[in-house]
């Protein structure tokens, strides 16, 4: 066992002063600031009330939370919103609950503990990210993007709405030898080779469905589709995207 001599006991409050004097310099507050764009399309948005789970669609804890583990968890389950909360929390949802307004920017000072310089929420607060988009695919297998139409004279081509994305529709249609494939209402796919007369170009934000099967991209709406030609054999140069 080790005797504590003189020297030693000095050396050791010498060394407790020292920690002691950086530790008051630490207790200056550190900044803490939030990404402002995360990997997947993620904006933040601000920090925002917590009323009793504002987002409750899935949740998960992790001592090594950051902004970005939170983003990637939630946009792997398809959702639109994540909040960080409380040091370690992370939540994922759609929509927000009543009451869940933007509050003092300030509040949100629980450091992440994965990353002790950006807030994960506070107390009953969250770092809140939403997600940009969904966007037109521009194309894909020399299909390219045509717009958004009110319909095409067309056959469907069944997938799992659930699945559905512009690829798989596009892919499809190609097997089948369509030079048209329509992305409509958010899971359905459409496959021609002529749009009728009586169905034209229409305003861009008509098509504004996320697809089921990934929602970073659009697929139509509302007896709206977004429409893809192969090598632009329909339609010529588009007219809009
Ligand atoms: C999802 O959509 C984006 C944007 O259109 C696209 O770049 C990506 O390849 C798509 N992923 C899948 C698996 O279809």
């Amino acid at each position: 066992m080790m005797t504590m001599t003189r020297s030693t006991v000095v050396s050791l409050a010498t060394l407790a002063l020292l920690s002691y004097t950086s530790d008051a310099t630490a207790v200056h507050k550190r900044d803490l600031e939030a990404p402002i764009e995360i990997e997947g399309g993620w904006e933040y948005q601000g920090c925002y009330l917590d009323v009793g789970r504002t987002i409750d669609k899935d949740s998960f804890r992790n001592d090594e939370m950051t902004n970005e583990m939170c983003g990637e968890f939630c946009y792997d389950r398809g959702y639109s919103t994540f909040g960080t909360e409380w040091y370690q929390e992370c939540f994922c949802g759609d929509k927000l609950a009543p009451g869940a307004s933007e509050a003092d920017p300030n509040d949100c000072d629980t450091a992440c503990m994965g990353d002790e310089d950006q807030p994960c929420g506070g107390s009953n607060r969250l770092s809140l990210y939403k997600r940009k988009g969904p966007d037109v695919n521009p194309g894909w297998m020399d299909y390219e993007a045509i717009g958004c139409w009110t319909a095409l004279t067309s056959q469907e081509h069944s997938i799992d709405p659930v699945d559905m994305t512009v690829k798989k529709c596009i892919e499809g249609c190609a097997t089948r030898g369509y030079i048209l494939a329509g992305v409509e209402f958010g899971g359905e796919c459409f496959c021609g080779n002529t749009i009728t007369n009586d169905h034209e170009l229409a305003e861009a934000d008509e098509c504004s469905y996320a697809c089921r099967g990934n929602r970073t991209e659009l697929c139509g709406g509302t007896g709206h589709m977004n429409v893809y030609d192969f090598k632009l054999q329909f339609s010529g140069p588009p007219a809009t995207t």
